[in-house]
């Protein structure tokens, strides 16, 4: 099965659309491993798919996260590593290949390397794999602004936001997913007029950053990514039902 097939099933499977960044401030390895493996199982009856970055991924290790993403499976889990990969192409494949193999099924990438001799080794790799791309289309912090929203000549010529431009761009590679920031609503609305209904967006921003889950789902959102408001929740499994819960409201 395919990571867009492998997601969608689990949203499907779960009544969620809720993607766990398993974000831990930094500890010794052991405490780390005990305090992950603790939030993923309370946490994954609640959620589609479990997104680590370099949080977890630089004190463990890949083979460290490798029981982590084991897990996450069993539990009817996609995983993905939040790594925005964006370098030449022959790093971007052998980089890609560490974390496939570490059992990740899908990446996030950022579009900026462009396609020869940068993204397309990467998506070529992971789609021969069943592997999937996410690219950045407009993320969610303030500063975003200055670059995703930058106006810029599209290819006809014609003034165009950046982070429209690599919607564009994402389409042409053939990208399985975007991320557009819970933060911006009114961007996710106009990104889902542009792709269809068959891109998967993700939304990280809710809740820490102000995003609000319900707002983000109704622009047109597919999945939203939460990291501290559950796990450094007293009750990681109680923040996320209540996050669940409010996207009902
Ligand atoms: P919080 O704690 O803010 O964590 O809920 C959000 C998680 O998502 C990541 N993040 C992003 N990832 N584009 C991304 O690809 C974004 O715009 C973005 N904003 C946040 C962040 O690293 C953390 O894991």
């Amino acid at each position: 099965m395919g990571f867009l097939e492998l997601i969608k099933e689990a949203r499907k499977a779960k009544g969620s659309p809720l993607v766990l960044a398993l974000d831990l401030r930094p500890d010794k390895p052991s405490k780390l491993m005990r305090k992950a493996r603790s939030i993923l199982e309370a946490v994954a009856p609640h959620a589609c798919a479990l997104k680590l970055n370099f949080h977890l991924i630089l004190p463990l290790g890949l083979s460290g996260v490798k029981p982590l993403l084991d897990r996450a499976h069993d539990q009817g889990m996609a995983c993905i590593a939040d790594v925005k990969l964006g370098d030449i192409g022959h790093t971007n494949e052998v980089a890609a290949r560490y974390f496939f193999e570490a059992g990740f099924d899908a990446l996030t990438v950022n579009p900026l390397a462009g396609w020869e001799g940068g993204l397309k080794p990467l998506f070529e790799l992971a789609h021969g794999l069943g592997k999937g791309i996410i690219i950045l289309a407009y993320m969610s912090h303030p500063g975003a602004s200055e670059t995703f929203g930058l106006r810029t000549l599209g290819p006809d010529g014609r003034e165009i936001p950046l982070y429209k431009f690599f919607v564009r761009k994402a389409i042409d590679w053939g990208a399985d997913g975007l991320v557009v920031g819970a933060t911006r609503p009114e961007v996710i609305r106009e990104v889902r007029e542009v792709v269809g209904p068959d891109m998967a967006l993700f939304s990280p921003g809710v809740g820490v950053q102000g995003g609000r889950a319900k707002d983000a789902l109704e622009a047109g959102a597919d999945f939203i990514i939460v990291g501290r408001s559950i796990t450094e929740a007293e009750d990681p499994a109680g923040a996320a039902e209540a996050i669940l819960k409010s996207i009902s409201a």
